[in-house]
């Protein structure tokens, strides 16, 4: 019979996933929209999107931390040694950048009084000359999460298809738990 591996609560995947998601999609807009779009209505639509956006991911962010530091499932240890004291530093680094990529968004946005949605605006906030190096610092760390975020997407794939082991599983969704305190 095959080993029964322990898996993450619905809440856990569910977060992560929409986290993973709503990262991807903000990064393309931010990278490519000025490239792609030429300047008008269409292109500030977007914008508007990567703001809105841009809230509901550090809703999420703050939500996944809050809850894997309370109720939030703590599996055992799968792969103890050097590529655990690995996996939590990588884990720690893009929990460190989400927030910091999330802080510098918000307050560029605030220093633009960008426009949300229809007539609905941010009061423009703080000094204008910021909007150059908030918007530089945040597209630096967007960059480097998102090579962080590639490298920890293949460790989660090198133990899968290489080491046969339940790391990746754990976050998958369809073998999420529904019981957050439950062993399965
Ligand atoms: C993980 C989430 C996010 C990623 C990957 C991301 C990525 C990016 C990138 C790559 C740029 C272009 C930077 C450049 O031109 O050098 C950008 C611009 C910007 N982002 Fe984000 N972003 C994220 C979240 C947010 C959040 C939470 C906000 C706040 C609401 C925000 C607000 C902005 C603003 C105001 C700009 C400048 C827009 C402009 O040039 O008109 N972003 N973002
Ligand atoms: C932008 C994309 C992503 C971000 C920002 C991200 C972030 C994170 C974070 C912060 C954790 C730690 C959760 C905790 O224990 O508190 C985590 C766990 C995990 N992620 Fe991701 N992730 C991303 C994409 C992916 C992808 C594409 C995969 C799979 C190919 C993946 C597989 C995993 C796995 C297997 C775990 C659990 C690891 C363990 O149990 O030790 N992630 N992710």
């Amino acid at each position: 019979m095959p080993r029964q591996h322990a898996v993450y609560d619905h809440a856990t995947v569910t977060l992560h996933w929409l986290m993973a998601t709503l990262v991807l999609v903000l990064w393309l807009i931010g990278t490519f929209l000025e490239d792609i779009v030429p300047k008008g209505v269409l292109r500030s639509g977007i914008w508007s999107a990567h703001f809105v956006l841009g809230f509901l991911f550090t809703g999420v962010i703050v939500a996944l931390l809050a809850w894997r530091h309370t109720r939030g499932r703590q599996l055992p240890v799968e792969d103890p040694g050097p590529l655990h004291v690995l996996a939590k530093a990588t884990h720690a680094a893009l929990y460190l950048l989400l927030l910091l990529i999330a802080g510098l968004g918000i307050a560029n946005a605030f220093v633009r009084g960008v426009t949300l949605v229809g007539p609905l605006a941010l009061p423009q906030l703080g000094d204008p000359d910021w909007r150059r190096p908030l918007t530089h610092w945040h597209g630096l760390a967007a960059n480097i999460l998102m090579a962080v975020a590639l490298f920890h997407a293949a460790a989660a794939l090198i133990h899968h298809y290489l080491w046969h082991d339940g790391v990746l599983r754990r976050i998958l969704p369809a073998r999420a738990s529904s019981d957050p305190a439950g062993r399965h």
